[in-house]
């Protein structure tokens, strides 16, 4: 492969390549990159329509076939899950947690970046598994940190690092084994969480297909709600025009109207964090492989090939979007001159039919989380002109240091 080694100066490369190349080119050895928005929403469309999720261990093992389970299956009982929880009660708990979390770190100097990364994680961990103990819940948060800090440290850790956290990884999982077994046997309480409904499933899906799934929404959880959150923060830091706007709408929100219909009630909080999505969206590519063929005008893409696709891309593209890299959640204004040509460019939470399932409680708890900084806390941050955007797995403030202090 010749992928460069910076991933910075790798996705640089490929935008300029993009732009030259009308969104579809080959990346390296092995990927082609499919950056042209209706394309990607072609190849996604297709190559999950059916995608199906085999229990392969046990088959080799048992020599036999399992039964298939369609991943559309999994996603309606996530989304079933997250249409129950989309209540006031719920989004009002989630809001708590976050400030629980927020308020421990009062008065300190901290990483607003890493703040935020344990502000979305421990809020959102109860929506995917609950009722952990604490020694569970360590453990459980313990490997999504370390998945997290290989994926945004300049220097991911050694040899030593990586056999540690395979250690951290196989005791995580065995304990989601043990809630998923206790749940089914009656031993342990049945929560409205996104895990449980796959109790019910166990028989057909077997343990390690259940793991799979409870770990795809742990590590979605994981990850992106954490930098999305951080870049959030950035964009408010250096728009103080922006500051005032939000604060105009947000204290003079109902609380609960707001934790029922946001979008609604909080219109302008809402483009901002649209704005934030489009220009920061994580993760910033996607690697995926495809099962038929596709001819993409200039290029094919065959079965059993890798390939890339990226919102950031998408949102950065210069034919797709008017000057995409200035922050103006005004684009998103009905009929905006700058906004979004058509559906296929904007995709901050991915493509049906694997797009985002948490897409609106995602987009709630950064909306609460503007709510917060407009109506509970002050943010101090220590040198506004040296924060910087570092592109790894997703976009990361650093140089990003500053306090938080109740109103
Ligand atoms: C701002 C926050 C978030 C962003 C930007 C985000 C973004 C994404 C993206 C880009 C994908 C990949 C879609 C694709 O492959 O086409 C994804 C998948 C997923 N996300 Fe999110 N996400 C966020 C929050 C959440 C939350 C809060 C949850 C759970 C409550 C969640 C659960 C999932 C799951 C389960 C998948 C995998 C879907 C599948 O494989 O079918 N996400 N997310």
């Amino acid at each position: 492969m010749t992928t460069p080694q910076h991933p910075e100066d790798f996705l640089h490369s490929i935008r300029r390549r993009s732009a030259r190349e009308n969104g579809i080119f080959q990346v390296d050895d092995l990927r082609l990159g499919v950056f042209e928005p209706e394309a990607a929403r072609r190849v996604s469309a297709t190559n999950w329509h059916r995608y199906v999720m085999h229990d392969r261990l046990v088959d080799l093992v048992r020599r036999r076939r399992s039964p298939e389970i369609l991943w559309s299956r999994v996603r309606s009982a996530w989304m079933t899950r997250l249409h129950a929880l989309a209540t006031a009660e719920h989004q009002g708990l989630l809001v708590e947690r976050m400030e629980r979390v927020m308020d421990e770190r009062l008065g300190e100097d901290v990483d607003l970046t890493m703040l935020m990364q344990d502000v979305t994680l421990r809020s959102l961990l109860p929506v995917a598994l609950d009722g952990l103990t604490s020694a569970e819940e360590g453990l459980v948060r313990r490997d999504l940190e370390m998945k997290l800090s290989r994926l945004v440290s300049p220097e991911p850790g050694g040899p030593l690092h990586h056999l540690r956290h395979i250690v951290v990884q196989i005791r995580a999982g065995l304990v989601v084994r043990r809630v998923l077994r206790q749940r089914a046997d009656g031993r342990r309480r049945r929560e409205p969480d996104l895990a449980d409904p796959f109790v019910d499933l166990l028989p057909e899906l077997g343990m390690d297909r259940a793991l799979d799934v409870v770990t795809t929404v742990l590590t979605a959880i994981g990850g992106p709600p954490g930098t999305a959150a951080a870049s959030l923060l950035y964009e408010f830091v250096r728009h103080p025009e922006w500051q005032r706007r939000l604060a105009d709408e947000l204290c003079a929100v109902d609380p609960v109207e707001f934790r029922t219909a946001p979008t609604r009630v909080a219109p302008v909080t809402h483009r901002f964090v649209k704005e934030v999505l489009r220009l920061w969206s994580p993760p910033l590519l996607l690697v995926r492989r495809s099962t038929y063929a596709f001819d993409l005008g200039g290029a094919r893409l065959e079965p059993g090939q890798w390939y890339l696709l990226s919102p950031h891309l998408i949102h950065r593209d210069e034919r797709v979007w008017k000057q995409p890299d200035v922050f103006d959640p005004d684009r998103f204004l009905p009929g905006a001159p700058h906004g979004p040509a058509d559906r296929t460019s904007y995709v901050p939470f991915g493509w049906a039919p694997k797009k985002c399932v948490g897409a609106n409680v995602g987009t709630f708890q950064l909306m609460a989380l503007c709510h917060l900084l407009c109506t509970r806390y002050r943010l101090t941050v220590r040198r506004p002109d040296g924060i910087t955007m570092a592109l790894r797995f997703a976009p990361v403030p650093e140089n990003f240091r500053g306090r938080l202090t109740l109103r």
